[in-house]
């Protein structure tokens, strides 16, 4: 399973932070937003990344990511010259994915909690896999609607009067007939080449699969200005309450295994005295503490 990281679009709402630095490239509490989508990836097993950013941006995701290598993963780059659209990524992306499945994820999407992306990845075999969490401004968002079964029967972009409140979070899991599909789609009216569209098409041939997330489950939004605020005090509380961080990549790419012990030490020496480094060297302390137990 490849990655697509979208990071591209205006981030107009975020103005006048925007201005100097893309929205995905923004600080969550500790950490730049990017990282949290990238460690939902890691930790679900994905080693090859494609990372798309509009032309002015990209530079500076390659200086913050670089090929990947410090996390015992590849990383490529391409460039979104206009935001024309989600579905446009696997336009962009072809011949990344190549013959292989692959999972889109927005770039300024944040979870904490939950293992739900990790198995859908695992047990994921053909078709299309989308998710679903229940908000209370549904209209907001692609908005699945459920029939009494549970299956999903219609999935509508941004509707006036939503059939559910079930939202479509940023990630998606396709079989490598995206590239097709994607190929058919045309413009919205709001001159988009929708996600939304992609999806019904794997609706409409039986082979959708949408899996709702737990009530647990944190899925937030970062799009706005009090948004991001909401984001980065949610992370901090749940960070200092259990001592552990959320959207780490260094640490899930240890857990993976993508990573050895020597090498994430390491990393860990290259990085100034900070608090991020503090952390990382107690996640190494317990990864020996665990090993002497083993023993
Ligand atoms: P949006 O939040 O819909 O758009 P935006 O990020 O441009 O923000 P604003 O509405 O404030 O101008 O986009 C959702 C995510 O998808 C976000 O991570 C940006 C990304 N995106 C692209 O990378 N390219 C695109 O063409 C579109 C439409 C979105």
């Amino acid at each position: 399973m490849k990655a697509i990281v979208l990071a591209g679009g205006a981030g107009s709402r975020l103005y006048p932070l925007t201005q100097v630095s893309s929205k995905q490239l923004q600080a969550v509490f500790d950490k730049p937003m990017i990282y949290y989508p990238l460690t939902v990836l890691l930790a679900s097993g994905v080693r090859e990344f494609c990372l798309i950013a509009t032309p002015h941006d990209l530079p500076r995701y390659q200086s913050l990511l670089g090929d990947g290598s410090q996390w015992g993963v590849a990383i490529q780059y391409r460039e979104q010259p206009r935001p024309e659209g989600i579905a446009q990524a696997f336009l962009i992306a072809a011949d990344f994915v190549g013959s292989d499945d692959v999972i889109l994820m927005l770039g300024d999407n944040i979870f904490s909690g939950g293992d739900d992306f990790p198995r859908a990845v695992s047990s994921f075999t053909a078709g299309a896999t989308i998710f679903a969490y229940h908000v209370k401004d549904p209209e907001r968002y692609g908005v699945v609607e459920f029939d009494r079964t549970g299956k999903a029967i219609s999935i509508e972009e941004k509707p006036q009067h939503p059939k559910s409140s079930y939202a479509v979070p940023g990630v998606y899991v396709y079989d490598n007939s995206v590239l097709d599909i994607a190929k058919a789609v045309k413009p919205s009216i709001r001159g988009e080449l929708e996600i939304t569209d992609i999806n019904l098409e794997y609706l409409r041939l039986g082979k959708l699969q949408v899996r709702r997330l737990s009530r647990g489950f944190a899925w937030l939004d970062a799009g706005t200005s009090t948004a991001l605020h909401e984001a980065s005090s949610y992370i901090e509380a749940i960070e200092r309450r259990q001592g552990v961080k959320i959207g780490c990549p260094e640490e899930a790419a240890l857990v993976r295994g993508f990573l050895s012990i020597a090498q994430f030490e390491t990393l860990i020496e290259r990085m100034p005295a900070c608090e991020y480094s503090d952390y990382l060297r107690g996640v190494a302390d317990e990864w020996h503490r665990l090993q002497e137990d083993k023993q």
